[in-house]
C-alpha cells in the first residue's frame, strides 16, 4: 500500500509586500534581496486573517480539484510554526471550518520549514499502516507575526501563504521513499524568541545568524539528496523535478548542481513568495502541477531544511 497525491491548493494573502516597499521600512534596497535571496515580493496576511483561514482556503481547493465531501477526509494535519493560539491546534480549526464532522484525528506538528515534509511523512505512515484512508495534509503559516520589521537581516526573508495535498490510498506507487532529520544543538542559530513555558515576554521575534544558518542548509541538503539517490539507485535524469523549500535561490541552486540537475528541472517560486516556512513545498507543487510542468507519472523530489534544524525529503511519483 502507497499514499498517492489526489489533489493540491495553495492560497495566497492579498497584500504584496514588495522589496521597494522594504526599502521605505528598513535600510535595504532591491538589488541585495534580489541578489542575495532571489526574492521579489511576498504577500502578507491581512490583520483578521489567521494561520487556519489560509490553511483553510488552500484546502478547499484541493478538495474542490478531488471532488471530495468533508465526510471523505480521515486525517487533517497541518505543518506550522505560527498558530492561530496555542491550542485548539490548526488542525482542529481546520476541521471545524471545512465541516468535517466525522470525528477524524486532526492536530498540527511545528517542524519550522519542514513542517510539510514532516506532515507528509506522518501522513503516509497512517495511510500505509491502513489506518485512514484520505489524509489532508496542509503547510500553512503567518510568517508575518513573528517577524522583527525592524531587522533587515530577516525581515525581507518570509511571506505568509499555505499549501495543501490530499494523499490517497493505492496500490500503484506514490510516495516511494521518505527521510526525515533533526539536529537540536542549533538552536542558536535559528530560533523564535518568545514561549509558553519559558514566559519570555520579549515578543515572539524571530532570530537568525543567516550566515551560519546557510553553511549547515547546503551541507544537509547536500547529504540529504546524496542519501536519496543512493538509497533508491537514481540515475542522473530520472528525477523529473526537484521541488525544493524555498528559501533561498543560492540554497536551492546549490542543491540542484549536487544532484546534476538543470534550474528549468527546478520549481521555484521564492521570487514570488519569499520563505513561506512549511507552506513553500505545497505552494510550490501546486504552482507546477497548475501551471502543467508536472504532469502524472512525473518523478518528484520535495525537500526542506529549517529552524530545529530539521530537515526531510520525499521522492514521489505523481
Ligand atoms: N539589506 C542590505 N544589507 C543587508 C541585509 C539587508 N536586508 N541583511 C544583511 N545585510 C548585510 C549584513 O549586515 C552584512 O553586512 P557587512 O558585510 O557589512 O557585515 C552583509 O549584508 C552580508 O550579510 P550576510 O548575512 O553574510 O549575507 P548572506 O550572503 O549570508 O545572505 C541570507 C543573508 C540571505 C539571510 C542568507 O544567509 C540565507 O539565506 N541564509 C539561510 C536562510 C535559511 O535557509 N533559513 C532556514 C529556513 S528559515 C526557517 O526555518 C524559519
Amino acid at each position: 500500500m502507497y499514499s498517492r497525491i489526489l489533489a493540491t491548493g495553495k492560497y495566497l494573502p492579498q497584500r504584496v509586500l514588495t522589496n521597494a516597499d522594504l526599502e521605505k521600512m528598513v535600510e535595504t534596497t532591491d538589488e541585495w534581496i534580489r541578489t542575495r535571496t532571489g526574492i521579489e515580493h511576498r504577500h502578507i496576511a491581512a490583520d483578521d486573517e489567521a494561520t487556519s483561514d489560509l490553511a483553510y482556503q488552500a484546502a478547499l481547493v484541493a478538495m474542490r480539484d478531488a471532488g471530495l465531501a468533508p465526510s471523505d477526509i480521515d486525517l487533517v494535519l497541518v505543518g506550522t510554526t505560527t498558530p492561530d493560539l496555542i491550542f485548539p491546534n490548526v488542525g482542529c480549526l481546520v476541521q471545524e471550518k471545512l465541516g468535517i464532522k466525522t470525528g477524524c484525528p486532526a492536530f498540527s506538528l511545528e517542524a519550522a520549514c519542514s513542517g510539510f515534509i514532516y506532515g507528509l511523512v506522518v501522513a503516509d505512515q497512517f495511510i500505509r499502516s491502513g489506518q485512514v484512508r484520505r489524509a489532508l495534509v496542509i503547510g500553512a503559516e503567518t510568517m508575518s507575526r513573528i517577524i522583527d520589521w525592524k531587522d533587515r537581516e530577516t525581515c525581507v526573508l518570509f511571506g505568509d501563504g499555505a499549501g495543501a495535498v490530499i494523499l490517497e490510498a493505492s496500490e500503484a506507487p506514490g510516495i516511494m521513499y521518505s527521510t526525515l532529520g533533526a539536529d537540536g544543538r542549533y538552536r542558536e542559530l535559528l530560533y523564535a524568541s518568545s514561549g509558553v513555558s519559558l514566559r519570555q515576554r520579549e515578543g515572539a521575534a524571530l532570530r537568525m545568524k543567516g550566515n551560519e544558518v546557510f553553511k549547515v542548509a547546503v551541507k544537509t541538503l547536500e547529504n540529504l539528496v546524496d542519501d536519496v539517490v543512493e538509497k533508491n539507485k537514481l540515475e542522473q535524469g530520472q528525477i523529473d523535478w526537484l521541488i525544493p523549500h524555498q528559501a533561498n535561490i543560492r540554497i536551492i541552486s546549490a542543491t540542484a548542481k549536487r544532484l546534476k540537475m538543470p534550474m528549468e528541472r527546478v520549481i521555484l517560486t521564492v521570487r514570488e513568495h519569499g520563505n513561506t516556512s512549511a507552506a513553500s513545498v505545497p505552494m510550490a507543487l501546486d504552482t507546477a502541477i497548475r501551471d502543467g510542468r508536472i504532469e502524472r507519472g512525473d518523478l518528484l523530489l520535495l525537500e526542506a531544511f529549517g529552524g530545529g534544524f530539521t530537515w526531510g525529503a520525499s521522492l514521489i511519483r505523481y
